[in-house]
C-alpha cells in the first residue's frame, strides 16, 4: 500500500545550483530558501561545504548558511566531503548551524575518484569521523549512495557493490541512507532491486530516493520506490540540478512534478504547489531559462492564459 505521507527534502539551492557555471548571487539563494520554505518545504538542503576549486558555485556556503532566516519546523542540511568541510558547516553561528549532514560515496570506483579523489573504502574512512563528531554535536547524518542505478565512467553498477556501500556506512554509523541515480538511467524494477538492497540494512523510514531525470524515468521511479513503502525522495525545484563530475547528467527530478502526482495520488506532502511553483519561476528568472518542471510551465501557461 502507498504511503498516506511523503517527505520531500528539497536539493535545489545545492544540487539544483551546484553545476551552474554562471554565479549566483547569495542573496538569490537565501530568498530562494526562503520561497522554498513558505511553499512547505520541511527539510532544505541549503549548500555544500566541498572544496571551492572543486565546486566554485558552493564557495558562499557559510555566508548563506549564516544569512538564512530560519523557520521554526524546518531541518536545513548541507554536505560535508571531509572533516573540514563539516568542521567549517559547524563554525556558522550556533542558531544557524544545519541539523543534519550529508556525506556522499559511490557504488563506483570510478566516481568515487572523479567526484571525491579517493576511493570507495577511503571515502568511508573519512566519513568514520565526520559522522562521529556529527553526532558528538546532536547532528542527524544521511549518507547518499551515489551512482547506485549506473556510472558515468563504468556503466553497469553490480547491485552487490551498492549493498556494499550500504553495509559500509550502516557500519560507520550513518543514520539514513539515499539510493541516487547520479545520471538518472535506472527504471522502476532496477530502483526497487537498488532500494531492496538498502533497505537490507536500514529501516524504511531511513531508506530515501534522488533521481535524477536524465531519462525521463524518475516519476516512474518514485512511484515504483512508493510501492516498497518508501517515503521520502530529494527532489529539486524547477528541476534544477546535475553533478559537476556527471557529465551529460540533467537536473533532479522537480518538486512541482512530484507534488503533482502526489497530489493527484492522494499523498499529503504539506507542500502549497502555486507557491512552489512561484520559487520555482523565481530562481528561473535568476538563471535566465524557463523551469524544467513540465507542471510548472503547464501551470504558468494556464496562468497566462487567465490574464489575458
Ligand atoms: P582533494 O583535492 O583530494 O582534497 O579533494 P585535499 O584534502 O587534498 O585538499 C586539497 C585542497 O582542498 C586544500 O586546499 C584543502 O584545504 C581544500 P589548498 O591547500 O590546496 O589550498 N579542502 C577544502 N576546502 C573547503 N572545504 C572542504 C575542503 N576539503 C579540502 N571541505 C575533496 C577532496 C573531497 C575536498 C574534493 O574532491 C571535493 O570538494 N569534492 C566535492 C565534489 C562535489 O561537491 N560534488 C558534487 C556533490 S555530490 C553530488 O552531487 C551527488 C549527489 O547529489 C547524489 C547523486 O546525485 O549521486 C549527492
Ligand atoms: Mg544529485
Amino acid at each position: 500500500m502507498n504511503p498516506q505521507h511523503v517527505t520531500l527534502v528539497e536539493v535545489g539551492p545545492r544540487d539544483g545550483l551546484q553545476n551552474e557555471a554562471q554565479p549566483v548571487a547569495a542573496a538569490d539563494k537565501i530568498e530562494l530558501v526562503q520561497r522554498l520554505q513558505a511553499a512547505g518545504s520541511r527539510e532544505i538542503e541549503v549548500t555544500s561545504f566541498v572544496s571551492p576549486k572543486w565546486v566554485p558555485q558552493m564557495s558562499d556556503n557559510a555566508e548563506v548558511m549564516a544569512r538564512i532566516h530560519r523557520l521554526a519546523g524546518v531541518r536545513y542540511s548541507v554536505l560535508v566531503p571531509n572533516l573540514k568541510g563539516l568542521v567549517a558547516a559547524l563554525s556558522v553561528p550556533l542558531a544557524q548551524r544545519p541539523q543534519e549532514v550529508v556525506v556522499f560515496g559511490a557504488a563506483s570506483e570510478a566516481f568515487s575518484q572523479k567526484n571525491i579523489n579517493c576511493s570507495v573504502e577511503e571515502s568511508i574512512e573519512r566519513f568514520r569521523p565526520v559522522v562521529a563528531l556529527a553526532h558528538e554535536a546532536g547532528l542527524k547524518v544521511r549518507g547518499a549512495v551515489s551512482c547506485a542505478l549506473g556510472c558515468p565512467y563504468q556503466g553497469e553498477v553490480p547491485l552487490d557493490d551498492v549493498e556494499w556501500v550500504v553495509r559500509l556506512m550502516r557500519g560507520i554509523g550513518v543514520d539514513h541512507v539515499g539510493v541516487a541515480d547520479t545520471i538518472g538511467v535506472g527504471t522502476p524494477r532496477r530502483v526497487q532491486a537498488a532500494l531492496e538492497r538498502a533497505l537490507k540494512h536500514y529501516p524504511l523510514d531511513e531508506v530515501s530516493g534522488h533521481f535524477h531525470d536524465t531519462y525521463g524515468q524518475a516519476l516512474a521511479n518514485i512511484h515504483a520506490s512508493l510501492a516498497l513503502g518508501v517515503h521520502v525522495f530529494d527532489t529539486s525545484i524547477a528541476g534544477l540540478g546535475g553533478c559537476p563530475y556527471a557529465k551529460g547528467a540533467t537536473g533532479n527530478v522537480a518538486t512541482e512534478d512530484v507534488v503533482y502526482m502526489l497530489q493527484g495520488m492522494g499523498i499529503d506532502t504539506g507542500h502549497d504547489l502555486d507557491a512552489l511553483v512561484d520559487a520555482g519561476a523565481f530562481i528561473s528568472r535568476v538563471l535566465g531559462r524557463p523551469p524544467a518542471s513540465r507542471t510548472a510551465r503547464a501551470l504558468l501557461a494556464r496562468r497566462a492564459q487567465v490574464a489575458a
